[in-house]
């Protein structure tokens, strides 16, 4: 449902996103972990067509995003990490808004409207205008947004930041039913607990090259023998130890 095909970014002389290759099935709930600045963004920003690749392809459902992107697009639903929201409509009328850059309206679109906001207890705030929305509220209501219309893919960038732990256990359950009917989410995440639990298989992203990808099982035999938990096997893969050489250092 989502195939990347030697998929490249570069800004300027330093490639963020190097030659990757992806294949995420239909109905899979699919996780993409990386350090810092690995290129997980980028990569979801190309996916979701924001961002021109320099070299390769992204197909959603077999559509070539590049070469049509309207018919691409009408199959995604995009969260971003650092969302914009016009501060000066309500919640209600936010969704209504992002339904119809889709050609969707009337009341299918009130009705999955309001159960989204009733969903993440923001019923009361449907008509509220956003900038009276607090950090948590807004991941909520863009959450919301990308599942609105329904589309057959939503990608999501970073979607536990900010939320209470009975929303991240909302969101969580909603990405599992919405995958269980056939859709695809494609997911980055720092929360290694989350990726482990949920996700039916990971990629392992660094200095913009796949380092690993599999199921659980799968990364546990790529890691080296006695990494059982998903930081064990990523850090492992990452070759990240570098808090105790700074504490060495500090010690000195
Ligand atoms: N607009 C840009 N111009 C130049 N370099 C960029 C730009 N956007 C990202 N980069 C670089 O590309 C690399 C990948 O960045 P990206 O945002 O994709 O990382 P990430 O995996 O999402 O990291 P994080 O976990 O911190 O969100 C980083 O080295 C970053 O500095
Ligand atoms: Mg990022």
């Amino acid at each position: 449902m989502i195939k990347l095909t030697n998929l490249t970014k570069k800004y300027g002389s330093f490639t963020a996103v190097n030659a990757i290759n992806l294949d995420v099935p239909r109905g899979e709930l699919f996780g993409f972990l990386g350090p810092n600045g690995a290129g997980k963004t980028t990569t979801l920003r190309m996916i979701a067509g924001i961002l021109r690749p320099t070299g390769g392809t992204v197909e959603i459902g077999g559509v070539d995003i590049s070469a049509n992107p309207i018919a691409a697009k009408s199959k995604l639903g995009f969260i971003p990490d650092r969302p914009f929201i016009y501060e000066k409509l309500t919640g209600a009328e936010f969704l209504r808004f992002v339904a119809g850059l889709y050609n969707q309206e009337g009341p299918r679109i009130e009705h999955r409207a309001r159960e989204l906001l009733a969903l993440f207890d923001l019923e009361e705030w449907r008509d509220e205008l956003v900038e009276s929305y607090s950090h948590g509220m807004r991941q909520k209501l863009i959450i919301s947004s990308a599942f609105v219309h329904r589309p057959e893919v939503i990608v999501v960038d970073e979607p536990m930041v900010g939320l209470d732990p009975k929303a991240a256990r909302i969101l969580k359950d909603l990405f599992r039913e919405y995958t269980k009917r056939g859709h695809t989410i494609m997911m980055s995440t720092h929360t290694l607990e989350v990726a482990q639990t949920l996700c039916d298989r990971i990629a392992i992203i660094q200095g913009g090259v796949i380092r690993a990808q599999g199921t659980m099982a799968e990364l546990r035999a790529d890691a080296e023998a006695g990494a059982t938990g998903l930081e064990d096997i990523f850090l492992k893969l990452t070759g990240e130890n570098a808090a105790r050489a700074l504490v060495d250092v500090l010690d000195a």
